[in-house]
């Protein structure tokens, strides 16, 4: 397992000590954008979802929603945000690697800018993330491009870890896929995500008559 840092969850949950939220408190703007693609969805799962920005929105939105993330200070923050609003999550400390994709299956599985990912994990990850999505269910992806390492902007320096189009369309090419956009664009994400940015998005569906 390869994610840049020498110990990644200590790494990630010093990023998460102050008060502040490193990504902010709204949504990240695909998925708010996309999430009309939800009506009708009743659960969703939120992978490695950090404090809880995007599975906080999604509950608003009247999903039952399950995330997990792996760094303490991160399900604290997201527990609170919940809380705040007087919604229910049900937020785990969980590695992604130890996830029992098998457990329960979920209208929507929502991974955003999970690109600690290393390319030898990536596929394994991956499929467990599809295999946890119900048939006829959706997959939200957002993700950055080999290209995103130039702006610097965001996420690790490691141009392996990125998404491309055609990695992505390989992926899923069993699925139907709704949306698959690779563009440029400026986010503004808290102090974690500022600044030109090379994206890619996916939303994409499993047949119904998936095995
Ligand atoms: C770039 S942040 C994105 C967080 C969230 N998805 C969002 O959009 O706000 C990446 C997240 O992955 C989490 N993470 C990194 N490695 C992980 C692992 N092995 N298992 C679970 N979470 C992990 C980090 O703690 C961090 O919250």
């Amino acid at each position: 397992m390869m994610s840049g840092f020498d110990n990644p969850m200590q790494t990630w949950n010093a990023r998460y000590a102050r008060e502040e939220y490193h990504f902010g408190e709204e949504p990240n703007a695909f998925v708010r954008a996309h999430a009309h693609h939800l009506q009708g969805s009743r659960s969703a799962l939120c992978v490695a979802d950090g404090e809880g920005r995007n599975s906080v929105f999604l509950a608003e939105r009247g999903l039952a929603v399950t995330a997990f993330d792996f760094a303490p200070n991160a399900v604290a923050k997201a527990r609170r945000l919940a809380a705040r609003r007087g919604l229910h999550v049900d937020h785990r400390l969980a590695d992604i690697f130890a996830w029992d994709w098998t457990a329960a299956t979920y209208d929507a599985v929502v991974a955003i800018f999970i690109q600690f990912l290393p390319p030898e994990d990536r596929e394994r990850i991956f499929a467990g993330m599809k295999s946890a999505v119900r048939p006829g269910g959706l997959m939200l992806v957002e993700g950055y491009r080999p290209e995103q390492v130039d702006y610097g902007t965001g996420g690790p320096p490691l141009r392996e870890n990125m998404y491309t189009r055609e990695w992505l369309a390989s992926q899923f090419r069993d699925w139907d896929i709704l949306e698959l956009n690779p563009y440029d664009a400026a986010i503004h994400e808290g102090h974690g995500h500022d600044g030109m940015s090379a994206l890619i998005d996916l939303v994409a569906r499993r047949s119904s008559a998936a095995p």
